[in-house]
């Protein structure tokens, strides 16, 4: 059954499209649901009155690139492209006119997806409003200012295919690794890089930075990764970001609020399918016993600031305060999440499973960068925890992020 229904995918995915008839109103509404878990409007849409306008400046550790207009205007979006130029920008990440994208553009994801779901896609963009919208040009420093340099990096790290099914798993597994690997483009922000921005062999899901945050492991590690998510779990905190594990932040919320909220409930479900039969990934750190000074001072602080919320035990109030012990994102090697979250404070997203919202204050000028480095290193050992230290360094760095 199982091989059947493989089969039976890879043949829809591999079938000719019919020759260029109007798209069906269907294909339009499943290119917008296709739209909604590639997020393409979480980059392209600057201003929500201009949905798909482009403009929005997108940060990366080489410059800024600003994400260009997807609407159907005929000089500054992309009306006066085939088909064909658009499929080549997806699934090989070349424009009309030959040049190479940036992987700011998730391209090395999007080669991943299907030629009728691409076209699916065009067709939907096709609905919209024009919108003319001049985007600027990119701000990247040497030698990424050079466009032609792609050629090389694409040589070097892209190696364009669709997704092809793996025939011992089921077609549940498999919707979920084209969504995960390809539309939904998890790697980019959860796979570590290397220095030229391409993806680290063999560390897949394995957590990586993303602009001040840290993504954290979706692989199968004990602490810190999603050992103790259930299926259930994982489709709870993307369908409404928060479970009774933890509450989306940062760029996750982003995710979250633009895309996954929206998701059907079969496609949440294949996603967290995929994810819990993720191999358990390279080895967590072995941590030493935390700094006795640290963990003194930490748990004053704690007592005195966080317990009216995250109770003395740190089991807090499920979905409305996030517990801590067991907390796989606090328990990352990296604490940057952690670190923006008591430095800034948080708001949960709101979102149609999950409309009360909740918030936790900031503590960035009350406290020193020693007092925020302790009260982390405090909530990260205790309860069982084990994650290593910050230091006062990591807090200073962390308060000159964005
Ligand atoms: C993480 C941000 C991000 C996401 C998500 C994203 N894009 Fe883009 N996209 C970009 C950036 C940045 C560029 C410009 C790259 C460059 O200048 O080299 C781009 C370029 C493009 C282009 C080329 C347009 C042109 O005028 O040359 C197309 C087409 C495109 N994206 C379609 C999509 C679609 C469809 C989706 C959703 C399935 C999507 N993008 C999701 C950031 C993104
Ligand atoms: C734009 C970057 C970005 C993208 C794309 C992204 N994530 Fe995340 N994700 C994050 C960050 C950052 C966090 C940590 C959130 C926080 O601090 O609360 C996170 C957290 C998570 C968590 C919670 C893990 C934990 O231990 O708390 C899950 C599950 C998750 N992401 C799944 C996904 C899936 C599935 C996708 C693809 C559909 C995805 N993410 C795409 C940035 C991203
Ligand atoms: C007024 C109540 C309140 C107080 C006080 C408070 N928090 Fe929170 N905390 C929250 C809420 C609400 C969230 C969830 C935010 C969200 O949904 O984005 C949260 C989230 C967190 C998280 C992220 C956990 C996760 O998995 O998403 C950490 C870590 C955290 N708090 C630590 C602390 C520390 C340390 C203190 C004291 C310095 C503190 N909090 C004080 C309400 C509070």
């Amino acid at each position: 059954m199982r091989v059947i229904l493989a089969a039976l995918f890879l043949c829809s995915a591999l079938a000719p499209s019919p020759a260029s008839a109007e798209p069906s109103a269907e294909t339009i509404e499943q290119g917008k649901a296709l739209a909604v878990a590639g997020d393409c409007t979480g980059c392209h849409t600057a201003d929500a009155d201009k949905p798909f306008a482009g403009g929005k400046r997108i940060e990366t550790p080489f410059g800024a690139v600003y994400a260009p207009n997807l609407t159907p205007d005929r000089d500054t979006g992309i009306g006066a492209w085939s088909d064909a130029d658009f499929v080549r920008a997806l699934r090989f990440g070349v424009a009309p006119d030959g040049s190479h994208y940036y992987p700011a553009f998730p391209y090395p994801y999007f080669t991943r997806i299907t030629h009728d779901d691409i076209l699916a896609i065009r067709a939907y963009l096709a609905t919209l409003a024009p919108v003319s919208n001049k985007t600027p040009p990119p701000e990247l420093r040497f030698p990424a200012n050079h466009r032609v340099v792609m050629r090389l990096w694409d040589y070097l790290f892209f190696r364009p295919g669709i997704y092809q099914p793996d025939q011992g798993k089921s077609a549940e597994w498999n919707r979920g690794g084209y969504l995960v690997r390809g539309l939904g483009h998890c790697g980019a922000c959860h796979t570590p890089k290397n220095m030229l921005g391409a993806k680290k062999r063999g560390r897949a899901y394995s957590g990586n930075e993303v602009g001040g945050w840290y993504a954290p492991r979706l692989d199968a590690a004990l602490r810190s990764g999603l050992k103790s998510w259930s299926v259930d779990d994982i489709v709870e905190y993307l369908k409404s970001g928060r479970n009774a594990k933890s509450h989306a932040d940062g760029p996750m919320a982003e995710v979250v609020v633009n895309s996954t909220s929206k998701m059907s409930d079969a496609d949440l479900q294949a996603i967290a399918v995929y994810l819990k039969d993720l191999p358990a990934g390279p080895p967590e750190p072995q941590v030493g016993p935390p700094p006795e000074a640290a963990m003194k001072s930490g748990a004053a602080l704690y007592g005195r600031a966080c317990v009216s919320c995250h109770e003395q035990d740190g089991t807090g109030a499920p979905r409305i305060y996030p517990p801590l012990p067991g907390n796989a994102l606090l328990q990352s090697t990296d604490p940057a999440s952690t670190l923006r979250i008591i430095l800034d404070g948080a708001q949960s997203v709101t979102t149609e499973r999950a409309p009360n919202p909740g918030s936790m204050p900031g503590y960035a000028k009350e406290w020193s960068d020693q007092e925020i480095a302790d009260v982390a290193t405090y909530i990260r050992n205790a309860w069982g925890n084990a994650a290593p230290a910050v230091t006062a360094d990591e807090v200073a760095k962390a308060r000159r992020m964005p």
